[in-house]
């Protein structure tokens, strides 16, 4: 059964269980906890509630329920939260420079600002990518500037962690001198971080290579959706099984390399790292490869690539979930300072900013 509803010359058609579950009167919601009042014979009774009679008046919409409960509801939050009509920020997918030229560059000083805090963090959210400037090259302020945005999140490698020469305790590609394809990191985690840290402490003026590689995973994605729907519809189908195994630990995760959002069918995630594979054979294999040969192979195409030296002084904060990153093979040293933050962390941040809802 279903309530018509009248909004700005629109009409649209409401499921009366879903509006009678979302009363927001007292007796429904507690306003204190942000939570529903209900039990389960109240959400037995709400899937099968009728209406004895509705009215809409100006921004109001009043119903009386089978049941003698009377609702009150404004009709603009009705209608943007049925159509999910929230506060979004639409992803910008960057090609090459792109992903230099658009994204914000913020001062670490305006950052105790929330006008510097909210242009850091839009930045992310449609470029994938956002700058801190004029940080001093040091472990203690990298972090000191994350922490407006949000805590380091707290994984193997600790919360801060560098990355330079003569680390023989991690043993992960990332900690040698070679190159590094494209990747995102944590895909062997189910709760991998949403964000990624890199912080230039110390360059060998007389080294060789050692450039960051960054490059568009939805725009990678976007381009093989073009050329081949049915490659991309495999990769968001088909698990890949990953792991992670040191010292005393070892995990483990599977899914797809393209994560699709089931409500909106935006792309939610980018889950490509060719290293972290397992020797698990994927499901449809034949078909799998020929899908993930043709990402690896838009992957490598140059016009794509934004290729640039980290500088100390400048915090580069990428969306995880979304860009991934590289290096070139390099000679001499090259020291680091980088963190990770947690997805549900940052976009906690960025819902009390305002930016998305
Ligand atoms: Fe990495
Ligand atoms: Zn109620």
């Amino acid at each position: 059964m279903a309530i018509s509803l009248e909004f700005e010359g629109k009409s649209i058609s409401i499921n009366t269980t879903w509006l009678y579950e979302s009363c927001r009167c007292e007796q429904c919601y507690d306003a204190t906890s942000k939570s529903r009042i209900t039990s389960i014979q109240q959400f037995l009774e709400a899937v099968n509630i009728k209406v004895n009679k509705y009215e809409q008046e100006n921004d109001s919409l009043h119903v009386e329920w089978s049941n003698g409960h009377a609702s009150t509801y404004d009709v603009k939050w009705v209608f943007d939260t049925w159509t999910s009509n929230g506060v979004k920020l639409e992803p910008y997918t960057c090609v090459g420079k792109e992903l230099e030229s658009l994204p914000a560059r913020v001062d670490a000083n305006s950052l105790i600002t929330t006008e510097g805090q909210r242009e850091l963090v839009r930045s992310i959210l449609k470029y994938g990518i956002g700058v801190i400037t004029n940080v001093e090259p040091t472990l203690e302020a990298t972090e000191k500037v994350i922490r407006h945005i949000a805590k380091p999140y707290d994984l193997m490698f600790g919360p801060m962690w560098i990355v330079g020469p003569n680390e023989k305790y991690h043993k992960d590609p990332a900690y040698s001198n070679g190159s590094l394809v494209a990747h995102n990191d944590n895909t062997y985690l189910n709760d991998g971080a949403g964000l990624q840290v890199f912080h230039m402490l110390e360059r060998d003026n007389n080294g060789t290579g050692g450039l960051s590689t960054a490059v568009d995973g939805f725009k990678v994605a976007e381009i093989l959706k073009q050329e081949n729907h049915l490659h991309f519809k495999c990769l968001t189908e088909i698990d890949v099984e990953t792991e992670y195994v040191n010292l005393d630990s070892h995990y483990k995760w599977s899914e797809p390399v393209i994560k699709i959002n089931s409500t909106t069918n935006d792309i939610n995630q980018i889950r490509f790292n060719i290293y972290d594979r397992t020797c698990q054979p994927q499901s449809r294999i034949t078909e799998f490869y020929a899908s993930y040969a043709h990402f690896v192979e838009i992957l490598k195409r140059e016009e794509l690539y934004w290729e640039y030296a980290l500088q100390p002084g400048t915090v580069v904060i990428y969306n995880n979930w979304r860009i991934l990153h590289g290096r070139t093979a390099f000679t001499g040293k090259r020291v680091f300072v980088g963190c990770y933050v947690s997805t549900a962390e940052f976009l906690s941040k960025a819902r009390t900013l305002g930016l998305i809802s």
